[in-house]
């Protein structure tokens, strides 16, 4: 059985509680992070913690833990639960006042803090890296502040499950005609050497694999263009991929049903994720 924390605390899985009037389950007032470990250790801890410390500010919500006792809570639970390589989820809610009520609570109201650790052996040799990835294409419905990482989750759930119905691994949103990024991931295609990403601002969230993927294809000399992308640009393009915590660099090879590239796995998107691995576990914590 896992142990996971919640609100100061290491307990059983089964034995974990959160109010029913919790504002995280009434009315997805949350944020969360999703951190990988690799080797018994944190990729990107700091990035996380920065990118949570920055929800929070935006939703005026109070930081239960600081970075460092953040950070020794992740390492906690890592090693209580013998994680080798898997993922850390984290939660912080606005608490659980006495009733239900749309306005946020008095300033006494404690925010909820729940962390657990998903177990995931060979996360970093994925079969799925291997042969790529299937995308549909979807209508963007979420909402305008996706910069901020909430637990309004339902609508990349939808897009997941429609994936699915299809035939695919995942779906790329669009808004006005550009791709804005997939459903629990940041979108990128490559085009004559370029890869090309949808540029940072409200409508996409900013991802930590993302800035250090841009980093690492920079320092390779490799040209990077971050703007929106039209589907047609995607599915004439020379490879794509997708980048998030939990599956690193993920070539994608096929969208709504059409080859992209080769319908292979492409050379920038493999050289990407090894780069990323090698240099990820070099830096982790
Ligand atoms: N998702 N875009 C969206 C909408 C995401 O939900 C995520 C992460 C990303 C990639 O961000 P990062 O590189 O920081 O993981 C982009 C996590 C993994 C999840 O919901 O499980």
């Amino acid at each position: 059985m896992r142990t996971v924390y919640v609100n100061g605390q290491f307990v059983p899985e089964g034995e974990a509680k959160v109010s029913v009037f919790d504002r995280g389950f009434l009315f997805a007032d949350g944020v969360y992070e999703v951190t990988s470990v690799l080797g018994g250790k944190l990729i990107d801890f700091d990035g996380h913690a920065t990118r949570l410390e920055r929800s929070l500010r935006e939703l005026d919500m109070k930081a239960p833990v600081d970075k460092d006792e953040l950070l020794a809570v992740h390492r906690e639970l890592v090693e209580i639960n013998s994680i080798e390589d898997g993922m850390i989820y984290l939660q912080i809610t606005r608490g659980a006042p006495a009733d239900r009520d749309f306005a946020y609570p008095a300033a006494d109201v404690e925010p909820t803090i729940v962390l657990f650790t998903q177990n995931k052996p060979g996360l970093a040799d994925s079969p799925a890296a291997k042969v790529g990835i299937k995308v549909i294409s979807i209508e963007d419905q979420r909402w305008g502040r996706r910069d901020i990482k909430t637990v309004q989750l339902l609508y990349p759930s939808m897009g997941k499950m429609m994936a699915k119905a299809a035939g695919a691994d995942d779906a790329w949103m669009v808004e006005d005609g550009k791709v804005t990024e997939g459903t629990s991931n940041n979108a990128y295609i490559v085009k004559d050497g370029t890869i090309i990403t949808r540029d940072l601002g409200t409508e996409i969230l900013h991802g930590i694999t993302r800035a250090a993927v841009l980093r690492f294809a920079r320092e390779a000399q490799m040209k990077v263009e971050e703007r929106g992308f039209t589907l047609e640009e995607a599915k004439n393009a020379d490879e794509a991929f997708i980048t998030s915590a939990s599956t690193f660099v993920m070539p994608v090879v096929e969208m709504d049903g059409q080859k992209i590239g080769t319908g292979e796995p492409g050379p920038v998107a493999k050289r990407l994720r090894e780069i990323y691995l090698e240099e990820s576990r070099k830096a982790a914590t």
